[in-house]
């Protein structure tokens, strides 16, 4: 199986992140911030350590302002569910992933907040920054979108929306789940308030990690109460990140594995990462706009401006049928709605979803050029 739905999350991972989960679970015994002993502090460490990569990955100054959490939903529904309050204004795009929209409409349901969605342009950010300006001049408490469209790839323009953002006193967050290890995310340069990635997708980690990384003052209200092994003898939760937001005892095991998964990044390079999943896509769309029975659900890739993912179908097809074809030739694909039913809407595509290749770091050129052939001899034989 050639696999190429590194979209949902990444597969293989590289081999010393493995190493670092057998690792930890066999040698590392103690629970981090629980303990003085020698196996508490080792552990306690490792988990700082890789706070301090992702900081540094990411551009934030503070690792303890690094939150570790279950997945990128966890950590968006810790900024939704923790910053607004009744009356805000919330802006998101209509590419966001239910991550984003469930958790807003919800409140929105509720009465709590109003949930203003703006239109994106897939081929004209500056298009989209309009629509971003139009939607802000009304007072907002936050805007949160996606970095890249977890369907079409799009990439937002997220320096110059946060920047807008910031000019009419507005918090910036920012789903990270298609762009973090993917796209460089500089924080700070690009002023973003809250970042939510997942471990498992584009920064190599297992599954059943995320963090949440807060780049401004704001103590976000906890989603969930308990022990945190620091000011105990208190009721309330601590006022200080991480404790405030960490409860219970965290995933060692996954977090050791993301720390791995982090380090393959930055000796890899962001950029170089970037290139070569770009060239893959961009091979692929080269490749399908010239085949006949193919719709494609994305324009021509821009370097800096697609990520790694694009949507298509076999003309006629579902999205699902789609993959499953595919997959019978030995190809794993996603096919659907991939949670977005907002940028399916806008595609159109709502009925019958959309297959969805998503390349990563160990895919090939030739693997690609195998999945184009494959497809085209579909269509030859329909
Ligand atoms: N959110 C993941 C995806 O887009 C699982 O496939």
């Amino acid at each position: 199986m050639i696999y190429f739905d590194n979209g949902a999350t990444t597969y293989p991972k590289p081999p010393r992140v493995a190493f670092a989960v057998s690792n930890a679970i066999s040698n590392l015994g103690g629970n981090p911030g629980r303990g003085g002993h020698p196996m508490a502090m080792q552990a306690a460490q490792e988990v700082y350590n890789v706070r301090k990569m992702a900081a540094e990955l990411f551009g934030l100054d503070a690792p303890e302002n690094v939150i570790f959490t279950q997945n990128c939903s966890h950590a968006l529904n810790l900024v939704v569910y923790g910053l607004l309050q009744k009356g805000d204004r919330v802006v998101i795009s209509d590419l966001e992933h239910n991550s984003v929209y469930r958790p807003l409409a919800w409140l929105a349901k509720q009465g709590i907040i109003e949930l203003e969605i703006v239109e994106t342009s897939l081929v004209d950010p500056w298009q989209t920054l309009e629509s971003f300006e139009k939607a802000l001049q009304k007072k907002t408490a936050l805007v949160l979108c996606t970095h890249a469209s977890n369907v079409t790839g799009t990439v937002l323009p997220i320096k110059a929306i946060s920047q807008l953002a910031h000019q009419r006193g507005a918090l910036f967050a920012v789903d990270g789940a298609q762009s973090a290890g993917i796209l460089e995310i500089d924080m700070k340069d690009m002023g973003i308030d809250f970042l939510c990635v997942p471990g498992h997708k584009g920064l190599y980690g297992p599954s059943g990690t995320g963090m949440m990384l807060c780049g401004c003052d704001s103590l976000l209200e906890p989603m969930m109460r308990g022990g945190t092994g620091s000011l105990s003898a208190q009721q309330e939760m601590p006022d200080f990140y991480p404790d405030r937001l960490e409860c219970g005892t965290v995933n060692l095991c996954g977090i050791c594995g993301l720390g791995q998964g982090l380090r393959f990044i930055k000796n890899k390079g962001i950029k170089r990462l970037y290139a070569h999943d770009f060239d893959l896509i961009n091979l692929f769309y080269q490749f399908m706009i010239r085949c006949n029975g193919i719709e494609l659900y994305a324009p021509e890739p821009r370097y800096g401006w697609a990520s790694s993912v694009l949507s298509f179908n076999l003309k006629g097809r579902s999205g699902e049928e789609t993959a499953q074809i595919l997959s019978e030739k030995g190809f794993a694909l996603r096919g659907g709605l991939h949670c977005a039913p907002l940028a399916h809407q806008k595609l159109g595509t709502l009925d019958r979803g959309t297959a969805r290749i998503g390349v990563g770091a160990f895919n090939t050129p030739a693997q690609v050029l195998q999945l184009c052939e494959t497809i085209k001899k579909l269509q030859d034989t329909v």
